[in-house]
């Protein structure tokens, strides 16, 4: 046993036991205190020795009260306390101040341990000498182990979601801004959490999405529903798209209050082509859109073999002829031999719009620039062609981007009233991204649904989504119109 000596008291000091009448008899307290088993409740004498035990006590400690009256509350504590002195220090503290609580270990008689929350008060004499201590002790062993797990396995999952590659997985305020992102939203995205931490989500999407307040109209439906899922065009820090797969959800708390959202993101582009490219409209409309390719080239080198050739000949004939006759028949064949100039000059247009021979020369730049020339040259229009490509896109992806931009353009021509046009070909993400800016006059929200009415549109679109990528129209960022288009080099390693 321990014994101490910083405690120094008058043991005797019991007689001056309160006499007054309206408090209730002693037994009742006793009885109050025998009848409590989820507490350890005793008292102390001044040098810290047990004076009274209770059921809890006995519960809680393992000790029956024979076997722990008179010795000293040492007993209860661990080696370490005990060579820190703490169980002396607790009861100094509890004279001095009045109470004093502590969680910690404990032990019970067998030698186990238990997580106790303790409360010791001093109780005086009227006097004002201090008589012992009350101790209320409870076993909060349970509670620390669910609390222990709870926060082991907040532990794990916070683990679990930030180490996650494969989904983005983040969280967002009601607001919609960012509060927490992992390693999977930072590879698929390409921003760090220092980038996103506090940014609004809606800068993944792209600008047609922005104009129709998709990100926010997603979130409303999340809070009506609790769920919102959704595929489609995403952007990543450099601007590239990826075809997305989302899952938000709404997160409320027990008082239903919203907190914010949890956001799955999946990139699917590659899943995407490989479905593009196995869906039979797909290939059936690949297959129709290569058969007219191959039909306009046919006829093109037809027509220039064969049509051109012979009025070239024609003409050539006309003008020996001319040379041979006297000067007023000269001039009426000479007439003659410009109209069968301008009319080959009709036919080498058409020769180029049914195929651009440059295409087939492997200069998509060139035939753009030919082509530029061609609509812009009448109406007065001043372009600019800029490109930065890795390498010279395959004679399909060519032909894809050139008809795009052929209807586009042909757009620009027909509908925009524009003063200038910038066309530029970058090499993206194992691609080929075009943009068509004009200044005209625009075509006005195309959510509108009625733009995508015309054939023009939908062509487009066919053509670029046949080929895996993506097409997109919006209003440029200085009013007129803007015409976006992703095309895939074929088995050129995809994003
Ligand atoms: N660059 C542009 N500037 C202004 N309006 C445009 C532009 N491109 C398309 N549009 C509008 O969108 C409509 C649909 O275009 P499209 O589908 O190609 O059909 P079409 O050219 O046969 O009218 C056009 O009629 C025009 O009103
Ligand atoms: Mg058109």
């Amino acid at each position: 046993m321990v014994h101490s000596d910083a405690m120094a008291a008058d043991q005797s000091a019991d007689q001056s036991v309160d006499t007054d009448f309206e408090r209730p008899p002693e037994d009742s307290y006793r009885l109050l205190v025998d009848s409590v088993v989820d507490y350890a409740i005793f008292m102390l004498d001044a040098t810290g020795r047990v004076v009274s035990w209770n059921p809890g006590a006995e519960r809680i400690k393992g000790y029956s009260a024979e076997e722990v009256l008179g010795r000293h509350f040492s007993v209860f504590y661990p080696a370490d306390d005990l060579a820190a002195r703490k169980p002396w220090h607790e009861l100094e503290v509890a004279a001095e101040v009045g109470r004093f609580e502590d969680e910690g270990w404990r032990l019970r008689k067998d030698g186990t341990r238990f997580w106790a929350n303790v409360i010791i008060t001093a109780l005086f004499e009227k006097s004002g000498s201090l008589r012992g201590f009350a101790k209320v002790t409870r076993d909060m062993t349970e509670r620390r182990r669910a609390e222990e797990a709870l926060k082991s396995s907040e532990e794990r999952f916070r683990l679990l979601v930030q180490g996650v590659l494969d989904y983005a997985i983040f969280m967002l305020d009601p607001a919609g801004r960012v509060v927490s992102w992992n390693a999977g939203a930072e590879r698929i995205k390409g921003y760090s959490a220092e980038d996103m931490l506090g940014e609004h989500f809606s800068v993944f999407y792209p600008p047609e999405d922005l104009v129709a307040r998709k990100p926010w109209r997603e979130l409303e439906v999340a809070v009506d529903v609790g769920r919102f899922e959704d595929e489609g065009w995403r952007l990543r820090k450099d601007g590239s798209r990826f075809w997305a797969n989302v899952v938000i959800t709404a997160l409320f708390d027990e008082s239903g209050r919203l907190r914010g959202f949890a956001k799955v993101t999946r990139d699917m582009t590659d899943r995407r082509r490989v479905e593009l490219t196995l869906s039979e409209q797909r290939r059936l409309v690949g297959h129709l859109v290569e058969a007219q390719e191959l039909e306009r080239r046919r006829i093109a080198w037809d027509v220039h073999d064969d049509s051109i050739q012979s009025m070239v000949a024609v003409g050539m004939r006309l003008q020996l002829l001319a040379n041979r006759l006297p000067d007023e028949d000269a001039a009426t064949v000479r007439r003659l031999d410009e109209a069968v100039r301008a009319s080959i000059g009709r036919l080498r247009n058409l020769v180029f719009r049914l195929r651009p021979p440059e295409l087939d020369r492997h200069s998509l730049v060139q035939a753009l620039d030919h082509y530029l020339t061609d609509v812009t040259g009448p109406l007065g229009i001043t372009y600019r062609l800029r490109h930065s490509l890795d390498h010279e896109p395959p004679v399909e992806s060519a032909i894809t981007i050139f008809r795009i931009c052929q209807e586009a353009l042909t757009n620009v021509r027909k509908h925009a009233q524009a003063s200038e046009l910038e066309v530029s070909l970058s090499s993206v993400d194992g691609g080929t991204l075009v943009e068509i800016t004009d200044d005209g006059v625009g075509v006005g929200t195309p959510s509108g649904g009625r733009a995508f009415e015309h054939f023009g549109m939908i062509e487009m679109r066919e053509r670029a989504e046949t080929a895996g990528g993506w097409w997109s129209l919006e209003g440029g960022a200085r009013g007129g119109t803007a015409v976006r288009f992703w095309v895939p080099t074929p088995n050129g390693g995809g994003p």
